[in-house]
């Protein structure tokens, strides 16, 4: 018996592949370790999305160099490994700063990772694995076994890798490679695994997941809507999501499918990064202020409890005062129930690192400070709303306090209530009595009949 510890930054679909490095290792005799120091594999699964990944990657590395000292001089081997988009874009700087570590691998290659933990068990010396290999990783990783969260009544589903879009800031299409779709049928199976797991709740990942269109059966490719409406049919699923989407993908009939299928929570992750026509066109966004304004129009028309959700970039090359203004514009008029929003951090390699006009630091910083100002009164104006409501509530399992059980609302919040924590896995009714910044307090709700 061997054991792993998986280190994981980043987005949901790093935690996904995570979940999926650990599968295609247990046939090798690797179990989970909660402890790196105890284990005999170390993979430390990085993002570069935003400012200093490369730098917080090699002082982790740093610290888990430690262990590794520790464990050889009791006789003991360790294989350390850097996987995710840090390892794809700087591969080559990693096994140069840092010889200790013994396998670099990128995220398409992670099928793969048997032959290289045989390679690094037999040999002394690092190998780089940031190729991307013509197969699909999908087509050759085991069956997924498990929901990848704790207690497993809500699971992540990766339909989708990659991205074509080129947006000017961005790393993601360097570092996962082009757009790819998986085949719906081995989606489907691979939820109808997760049900039957105990998984409740799927959330179906992607890049750009709303530019899903993998073959259908009959050997044509589907659209996400056409996806969603198969899988709302598994019967033990109670719940489907699917992120991050890109606005120019909003097609009527996904639209439409909001309205139509129950299953489908109402809730949207939809970033627009900027306010202003002039940044959206920089940004290479290809949309504009109007075609947004007019999707959540169409949204709210079919699902009028939707809960939009965004993210947002302040300080992008050339970004002026009135181009901030016109982003503060835009979240007053939308109110988003919840956003993510972040500082230009410039990224080697990407069309915006090297353009003229860089905003200067305190502008980022000032102009941060505002924006989350409002979009934090918003979530808590969208939170309050929400008292005295009784809404469907998914209890994910025990919660924070002894006698409290937690769950997700249908607007992703996190919901906590006194209650036994046999409900775990069932939707119930509860009626909300407190709204906090990031969640919700409630009631288990009786309906009760004048006897
Ligand atoms: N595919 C999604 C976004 C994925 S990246 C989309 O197109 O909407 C997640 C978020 O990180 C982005 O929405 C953006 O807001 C932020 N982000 C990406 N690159 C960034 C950069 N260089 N600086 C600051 N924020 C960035
Ligand atoms: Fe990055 Fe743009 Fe692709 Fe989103 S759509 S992953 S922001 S390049
Ligand atoms: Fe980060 Fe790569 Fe995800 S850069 S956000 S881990 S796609």
């Amino acid at each position: 018996m061997k054991r792993l510890h998986v280190i994981t930054w980043g987005c949901q679909m790093n935690v996904y592949d995570s979940a999926r490095m650990a599968d295609v290792l247990a046939p090798l005799g690797y179990a989970p370790a909660q402890d790196p120091a105890d284990a005999d594999m170390v993979i430390l699964n990085t993002c570069h999305i935003r400012e200093k990944a490369t730098e917080k990657v090699f002082s982790e590395l740093g610290r888990l160099r430690h262990f590794k000292r520790a464990r050889a001089a009791e006789g003991k081997r360790t294989i350390l490994a850097v996987a995710g988009c840090v390892a794809q874009a700087e591969g080559a700087e990693i096994l140069a700063r840092a010889p200790y570590v013994d396998i670099v691998l990128g995220p398409q290659t992670y099928h793969r990772l048997p032959e290289m933990v045989a390679q690094a068990s037999r040999a002394a010396g690092a190998s780089l694995h940031t190729d991307f290999p013509p197969e699909s990783k999908f087509d050759f990783l085991p069956d997924a076994a498990a929901p990848q969260t704790p207690g497993g009544i809500t699971a992540f589903l990766s339909i989708q890798e990659g991205c074509d879009k080129f947006c000017s800031f961005c790393v993601v299409p360097y570092t996962r490679g082009a757009e790819a779709s998986r085949p719906a049928a081995a989606i489907i199976a691979e939820a109808n695994r997760l049900a039957a797991n105990g998984a409740r709740e799927i959330t179906l990942l992607g890049q750009n997941v709303n530019a899903w269109h993998g073959e259908g059966p009959n050997g044509t490719p589907w659209p996400l809507a056409r996806l969603l409406y198969a899988l709302a049919d598994i019967p033990d699923l109670a719940r489907l999501r699917y992120t991050t989407s890109h606005p120019r993908d909003m097609s009527d009939d996904l639209i439409a499918a909001h309205g139509e299928i129950p299953a489908l929570m109402p809730y949207l992750h939809l970033p627009v990064q900027t306010g202003s026509d002039r940044m959206l066109a920089a940004m290479n966004r290809r949309h504009t202020v109007a075609d947004f304004h007019r999707t959540i129009e169409k949204l709210r028309t079919v699902r009028p409890d939707i809960a939009l959700s965004s993210d947002f970039i302040v300080g992008h090359p050339g970004e002026t005062a009135a181009d901030f203004a016109d982003t503060l514009r835009l979240v007053r008029e939308i109110r988003f129930a919840q956003a993510y929003s972040f500082k230009y951090s410039p990224r080697p390699g990407t069309p915006a690192a090297g353009a003229g006009a860089q905003v200067l630091e305190p502008e980022k910083d000032r102009r941060l400070q505002e924006l989350q100002a409002q979009l934090r009164d918003d979530t808590m104006a969208f939170n309050q709303s929400c008292v005295g409501v009784v809404a469907d509530i998914l209890i994910t399992g025990p919660g924070r306090r002894p006698g409290q059980i937690g769950g997700r609302s249908p607007w992703l919040q996190p919901v906590h209530l006194p209650g036994p924590v046999s409900l775990a896995g069932q939707v119930v009714p509860v009626r909300l009595t407190e709204a906090h910044q990031n969640s919700l307090s409630g009631d288990l709700y009786q309906e009760r009949a004048c006897a």
